[in-house]
C-alpha cells in the first residue's frame, strides 16, 4: 500500500496563505475509480487531422475563440481557453472564468487567482512553468453563477482535447464544479478531496481540493488544502519515479 506523509506547511509568506488549524482526522487515502464522465453529445472536438502539437493548439484556440456552442457565448467578453506550459506535468482545472478573467482572457487572475498562485508556489510550482491552468467552461457565466449542465457538456470536448494534448501527469481539480465534473460525481467536495481518483479509468491521477474563492471565505479550511497539495505532490513524485 502506498503511504502519503503529512507535512508541515512551509514558513514565510506562504505560511500566511496556507497556515490554518490542524485537522483532527486524516482523510481517507483510498484509490478509487470514479464513474465515467458522460461524453457530451455535440462536443466541439477539433478535427482529428491536427496531429502536430502546435497546429493542434492553434486549431483548439481558434475553435474556442469562435465557439457559440452554448449560451455563454452571448455574454462573454473574451473566451478563456487556458494559460501556461503546454507540456505541463500538472493540469489545474477550475470552474469558470470570473469578471476579471473574462476581461483579460486569462484564467485565475482575480483575487482567487492570487491565492491559487500562492498555493502553487507553496509546492514549488509556477503558472508559467510545469503547470497549465484552465477551467471546466471557457466562457464566463453571468453573475458568476455555476455553469449549467448543458454548458458544461457543450464545452467538455475542449478540456478533453487539452488533456490529450498536454498529457499531464496529474490533474488538480479546484472546487466543487471542477471535481464533480471531472469525476462524474455529485458528491460534495468535502468527500471528493483527500484521496486519489483516476481520469476515466486511465492511470492519470486526479486530486480534488477546495476552490481558492471558498478559502477566502473559509480560511480555516486552508489546512485541508495544504494536505491535498501534499497528497498531489506525493502522487506526482511517485508517478514521475515510475512507482505509481
Ligand atoms: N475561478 C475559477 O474557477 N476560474 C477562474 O479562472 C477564476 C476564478
Ligand atoms: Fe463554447 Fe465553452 Fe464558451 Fe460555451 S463555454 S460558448 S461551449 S467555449
Amino acid at each position: 500500500m502506498v503511504r502519503y506523509v503529512r507535512r508541515t506547511p512551509p514558513a514565510g509568506p506562504v505560511a500566511e496563505v496556507l497556515a490554518a488549524q490542524p485537522q483532527a482526522a486524516p482523510a481517507p487515502q483510498a484509490r478509487e475509480t470514479p464513474p465515467v464522465m458522460p461524453v457530451p453529445a455535440g462536443a466541439p472536438l477539433p478535427a482529428a487531422a491536427a496531429t502536430d502539437s502546435a497546429a493542434a493548439w492553434s486549431v483548439l484556440t481558434a475553435q474556442v475563440a469562435a465557439c457559440t456552442a452554448c449560451g455563454l457565448s452571448r455574454t462573454r467578453t473574451h473566451t478563456v481557453p487556458g494559460v501556461g506550459d503546454r507540456n505541463a506535468d500538472w493540469l489545474i482545472v477550475g470552474e469558470a472564468p470570473g469578471a476579471e478573467e473574462d476581461a483579460r482572457g486569462e484564467p485565475f487572475v482575480g483575487r482567487a487567482g492570487k491565492l491559487l498562485d500562492a498555493m502553487l508556489r507553496a509546492i514549488g510550482l509556477d503558472r508559467q512553468k510545469g503547470v497549465y491552468i484552465t477551467n471546466i467552461v471557457k466562457c464566463r457565466p453571468p453573475n458568476n453563477r455555476d455553469p449549467a449542465p448543458d454548458e458544461v457538456a457543450a464545452c467538455a470536448g475542449f478540456l478533453e482535447r487539452q488533456i490529450a494534448l498536454i498529457q499531464p501527469k496529474l490533474i488538480l481539480a479546484v472546487g466543487k464544479v471542477a471535481a464533480q465534473n471531472l469525476l462524474g460525481s455529485e458528491e460534495p467536495i468535502g468527500r471528493l478531496r483527500g484521496r486519489v481518483w483516476r481520469w476515466r479509468g486511465t492511470d492519470l491521477p486526479i486530486v480534488a481540493t477546495y476552490h481558492p474563492a471558498y478559502l477566502l471565505r473559509s480560511p480555516l479550511e486552508k489546512r485541508k488544502v495544504w494536505d491535498d497539495l501534499c497528497l498531489a505532490q506525493d502522487v506526482y513524485r511517485q508517478r514521475s519515479s515510475g512507482a505509481a
